[in-house]
């Protein structure tokens, strides 16, 4: 139980007699005490009383002895409280206790979709590719661990008119040649080679029209070719997930093909529903509270005037799918802000259509782009997106260069291990790091630093704990008396009881910055605890406490930089 809501528990009973109904405490860390409640403030005016004596009542009122060392009235009407240093350690043995780490698991598990990673087959993965990728699979842990079911979907795009120029370029080659080609990951040059064609060639134009034609009427042949561009391409995708640590598998493959039988009964059901529009020749849905720039309602395109569907129609089979038949009812789809608007409007239009009914929902788990060093689209010295993999080869190169300068002892293998952890970590680490609604700059110095809020930075925090438990050739015991005697202890003591409070709420917004914020609060209060207070030449029983808070910092730092997906090595 974390010490925000043990306190708000306590004042809250105490607010709501004075005020005569329910009050939020609004408890916060403070400068001038540990804890301080506001709120006393906010109601003065609504009581007609002055707030010094609205709070000085409260705290007569309210049960905090056990809990507080000191409370005090301050200033004009603040709640200043002091943790008695005999709670704070009691909590910081049930956390020692506590497998969970003080993040009980969910009250009511939910089967939650995260949709995330998406890339296109036979395309290349950019670094644009990556926020979704990292955000979506840290969502997918982190609710895994509070107990829900997660099922990740990798929708895919596997469908759409660009096939016809790709199947008729793979034919061109020849099925071993193309496969080789793929299997190579060379994706790019693959696609490119066919857009050339496409745009030069008359001729080619026309067959890749007629291979669209086939392809949706389901011609064997031209399934079959389909069918090898999307397994050459998943393969490589898996490749590039596993650099990663990503957990998706070929398990979570669901293309946008897969939703192709749904689309006609979907659109026939919103006709049927009387939620069809017709514009242009377009079969149109015009959800409520859309409107464009001139006020006009703006129309989510269901069924084109020439009769096929898009990427509107996949994604409300989609949820329709997910709600209906896998019995979701919370609903996550990490991709980039460009598309926040075509989400508002499937889930207005699924809503409408009762496919997306409470206690279902869906949340756009939206995030900006990433930056070069000069502020603008991070490209490559041809001015292309980067490739996702050779963003990630850099990576592992640097931090495993890094790495032999710091640490020459380590042997080759060691290295590699090292330079791999670090360097995904590090990339991974900097888009978490980062508000997710907000663009960020793609910084190798800073990224890779030792120091700041970095991943190697808690990597590091991590390894020297774990090098204190080697040389001291013990284990901690949770069952250790814990003393708090030096502020530094205290302050450490209070990040560690913190940790579930975290967890929970990232479990709601889906804004790891916070965690990541958490994680590199928690490593400075370790190293200033740690410059401070001797932990193997203090003398018993303050060692045997001190090797406690150690061994739990390490297993939060680890547990958590474990739901962000990022490796925690025992030794840098
Ligand atoms: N493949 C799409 C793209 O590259 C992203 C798909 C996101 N998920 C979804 N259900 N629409 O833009």
């Amino acid at each position: 139980m974390d010490l925000e809501k043990l306190l708000t528990d306590r004042l809250a009973p105490a607010f709501a007699t004075v005020a005569g109904g329910p009050v939020d405490p609004v408890v916060r860390r403070s400068q001038r005490a540990d804890f301080q409640s506001d709120a006393a403030l906010a109601l003065a005016r609504r009581l007609g009383r002055p707030p010094r004596a609205i709070a000085g009542e409260v705290l007569e009122r309210a049960e905090l002895a056990d809990l507080c060392s000191a409370t005090e009235v301050s200033g004009p009407g603040f709640l200043n409280l002091t943790v008695a240093d005999d709670a704070l350690a009691g909590l910081v043995s049930a956390l020692a206790a506590d497998p969970r780490l003080g993040v009980p698991e969910a009250a009511a598990p939910e089967t939650v979709v995260v949709d995330y990673s998406a890339p296109n087959v036979a395309k290349e993965m950019h670094v644009g590719h990556l926020p979704s990728t990292v955000i979506g699979d840290a969502a997918a842990r982190l609710l895994e661990w509070l107990g829900h079911r997660v099922l990740r979907a990798n929708h895919l795009g596997d469908w759409g008119t660009p096939f016809g120029m790709l199947i008729e370029h793979l034919a061109d080659l020849g099925e071993a040649e193309a496969a080789q080609e793929l299997s190579m990951g060379d994706l790019d040059s693959f696609y490119k080679a066919a857009r050339v064609k496409f745009d030069a060639d008359e001729a080619f134009r026309e067959r890749a029209r007629q291979r669209v034609v086939a392809l949706q009427g389901g011609d064997a042949t031209t399934l079959r070719l389909w069918r090898l561009l999307v397994e050459q391409s998943e393969r490589y995708f898996l490749t590039v997930y596993d650099l990663l640590d990503v957990t998706l598998t070929e398990r979570d493959f669901h293309g946008e093909s897969s939703y192709n039988d749904l689309l006609g009964p979907v659109v026939e059901e919103l006709d049927r529903l009387g939620l069809l529009r017709s514009s242009d020749g377009a079969a149109c849905v015009f959800p409520p509270g859309s409107v464009g720039r001139d006020g006009e309602p703006l129309p989510l395109i269901v069924r084109k005037s020439d009769g096929g569907y898009g990427y509107p129609a996949t994604d409300l089979a989609a949820i329709r799918h997910r709600t209906g038949t896998l019995g979701a009812t919370r609903l996550l789809y990490v991709v980039g802000l460009p598309q926040r608007r075509h989400f508002e409007m499937v889930y207005a239009a699924a809503a409408q259509a009762g496919w997306l009914a409470p206690p279902a929902r869906a949340e756009h788990v939206g995030f900006g782009s990433i930056l070069g060093p000069d502020g603008r689209m991070l490209r490559s010295r041809a001015g292309e997106s980067v490739k996702l993999v050779g963003l990630l080869e850099e990576a592992v190169a640097r931090a495993t260069a890094l790495a032999r300068e710091r640490n020459p002892e380590l042997d080759e293998g060691e290295a590699a291990e090292v330079g791999r952890a670090v360097g995904i970590g590090a990339i991974k680490y900097a888009g978490l790091s980062s508000d997710r609604h907000k663009d960020y700059v793609l910084d190798w110095e800073r990224m890779l630093s030792l120091d700041g809020n970095t991943a190697p930075y808690l990597q590091y925090a991590y390894s020297r704990i774990r090098s204190i438990f080697r040389r001291a050739g013990v284990a901690a015991r949770p069952e250790a008396g814990i003393s708090l005697a030096d502020p530094a202890e205290r302050a450490l003591a209070f990040e560690l009881v913190g940790f579930g409070a975290v967890v929970g709420a990232v479990a709601e917004n889906l804004e790891f910055h916070h965690l990541t914020g958490y994680l590199s609060r928690l490593a400075a209060a370790f190293s200033a605890f740690y410059e401070r207070c001797p932990v193997l030449r203090a003398d018993e029983p303050v060692r045997e406490s001190r090797l406690v808070l150690c061994d739990l910092t390490a297993r939060v730092l680890r547990q958590g930089l474990h739901l962000l997906g990022i490796r925690t090595p025992e030794r840098l």
